[in-house]
């Protein structure tokens, strides 16, 4: 290599340092639930051997058909989704899915969720020791059905109740991701630490809604969706901040992150890794060029490991 060539930097990471099986991932950056599909469509035109990791579609015990439609409408900056958790079941994906992932040398991360407690153990039973699953990642801003709907992230007791019941059912590395919706989010990340998650994701989509004036209706299927995209950046950067003050365990920023700048203000603020959502959307090669950018940034910058940037924020 000449000598005014910057060295390439290791950009490494371990999501489960605690963990009895590690999570170690190439890089920082991650696809996110749902807006890569199970990541078999895009096998065959994206190199994942760039990508850090994977996360797949959020999986049930049973196969879900989702929601009628409209389920995606466009806004500004941003958005919405309401699609219902349509997935083939965690039995189906583990015969006819995992196997794939498995031939792959990138880590895939099963997004899972339940309507109980036990349902979350049960899933977590079930991808414990599955070939080509590197570990769970637990959605729990879904409803409670123990108790009348309340989401699990929106409590610090329901939150650690699932996490404790799929720490109690897996050997796999845990990651808890959070709900936004959320007075304090620290209070939730504490309690799902304390009980045994090795890493956090901040976050999910927010909570919004769009109307069509002329027919008078909402544009959703549901009244309500899920808010992603650039338009809820500054917020996920906020709630990652505090949550990566607040714990121990790794931290995964998420939300609005459309190139490399925008990861490496989530790492700054104290993220690990980054998990790149709508993005994909409008560029499926958006993930790999925010890995190029990153590197390319902390080469010049002469960073020689990424741990130098997790967390650097200066504030005074
Ligand atoms: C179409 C769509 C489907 C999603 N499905 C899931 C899911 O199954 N499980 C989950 O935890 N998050 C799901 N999410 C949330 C994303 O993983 C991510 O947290 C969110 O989109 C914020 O990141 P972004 O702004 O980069 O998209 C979904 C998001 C979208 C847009």
């Amino acid at each position: 290599m000449p000598a005014d060539q910057p060295a390439t930097p290791n950009l490494s990471v371990n999501l489960a340092p605690r963990a009895k099986r590690e999570l170690i991932l190439r890089n920082p950056v991650m696809t996110a639930s749902g807006t890569f599909s199970n990541g078999l469509e895009f096998a065959r035109v994206l190199d994942y051997s760039r990508l850090g990791g994977i996360v797949s579609k959020g999986v049930t015990l049973r196969p879900r058909r989702g929601n009628p439609n409209p389920r995606i409408v466009e806004t500004p900056a941003g958005m919405l989704n309401s699609i219902g958790f349509q997935n083939v079941g965690v039995s189906k994906l583990l015969h006819d899915v995992a196997p794939v992932w498995e031939t792959w040398d990138t880590p895939v991360v099963v997004n899972m969720l339940g309507d109980t407690v036990g349902e979350f153990a049960r899933l977590a039973e079930a991808l414990d020791g599955a070939a080509g699953v590197a570990g769970v990642e637990v959605n729990i801003s879904c409803p409670n059905l123990d108790v009348g709907g309340i989401e699990f992230g929106r409590d610090p007791a329901a939150a650690a109740a699932v996490t404790e019941a799929v720490r109690g059912s897996t050997s796999l590395p845990v990651i808890v991701k959070l709900t936004p919706g959320v007075t304090d989010i620290a209070a939730i990340a504490c309690a799902v630490e304390r009980a045994g998650a090795d890493a956090i994701c901040v976050a999910n989509s927010f909570v919004g809604m769009a109307i069509d004036v002329q027919k008078r209706r909402p544009r959703t299927n549901r009244t309500v969706a899920g808010l992603t995209g650039p338009a809820i950046k500054p917020l996920a950067l906020r709630l990652t901040w505090e949550t990566a003050r607040a714990v121990e365990i790794p931290v995964v920023g998420c939300g609005g992150i459309m190139d490399g700048r925008d990861a490496l203000e989530f790492l700054l603020a104290g993220a690990s890794a980054v998990q790149i959502g709508t993005a994909m959307f409008r560029d499926p090669w958006a993930a790999l060029r925010v890995v190029d950018e990153v590197e390319e940034w902390c080469a010049r910058e002469g960073v020689s490991q990424i741990s130098e940037v997790v967390g650097q924020l200066q504030v005074d």
